[in-house]
């Protein structure tokens, strides 16, 4: 599959559920491997990833509505805990700090480039789980979450946590896109 066609396929999957179209250790190993491809500035290797499945996927979601205090509706997170796992993105602001220190000089850059990193991380491995036919969607609820997550997970102290991927067997595919003009947004000279 084409990197154009494995974007494509990519999408927000809202309706998710626990049968996984192949082995929780294929997706493990494939989250492994993107993390180990996907590039960062000066090569620092800030991100970090918690893949969390099963029980642990479905004890997150109820941390986080706990955590909220019932102020985000029990469906929605219904519809995340459906899914069979969630990946977690934290960046980790040691080896940031440690970076900063060294460069000096482009101390003010190391966490803008962590975030890109990490968006460049999420979008990949996104994109890998759709290669495997399995859906997910990108949620943000830190960092209302972090402390929740730091105890069901043991997570270092200077782990950042960035964003939530809950993924599953795919039950609906998303509405198409609408079609844009694309010439206001590629300029070519
Ligand atoms: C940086 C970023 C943050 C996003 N945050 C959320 C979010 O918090 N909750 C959510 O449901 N979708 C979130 N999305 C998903 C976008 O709304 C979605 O990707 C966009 O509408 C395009 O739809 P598609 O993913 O189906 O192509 C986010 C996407 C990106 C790239």
């Amino acid at each position: 599959m084409s990197v154009i066609d494995s974007l494509a396929k990519r999408r927000s999957y809202y309706q998710i559920d626990k049968t996984l179209p192949v082995d929780a250790a294929e997706i493990v190993k494939t989250i492994e491997t993107v993390t180990e491809l996907v590039p960062d500035a000066f090569n620092m290797k800030s991100a970090r990833v918690i893949v969390a499945l099963g029980d642990k996927h479905d004890a997150l979601w109820d941390a986080i509505y706990d955590a909220f205090g019932g102020k985000v509706p029990r469906g929605k997170i219904d519809g995340f805990k459906a899914g069979a796992g969630t990946v977690l993105y934290f960046i980790d602001n040691t080896v940031v700090k440690g970076m900063q220190e060294k460069f000096a000089l482009y101390a003010a850059n190391f966490p803008i480039w962590a975030n890109q990193a990490n968006g460049m991380l999420q979008l990949s491995i996104w994109t890998a789980l759709r290669e495997m036919n399995v859906g997910a969607n990108i949620q943000h609820y830190n960092p209302i979450i972090d402390e929740a997550v730091k105890e069901l997970f043991d997570v270092p102290e200077e782990w950042q946590l960035i964003a939530q991927m809950p993924f599953g067997g795919i039950v609906a595919e998303p509405e198409p896109k609408p079609a844009e003009d694309i010439s206001v947004r590629v300029k070519v000279f």
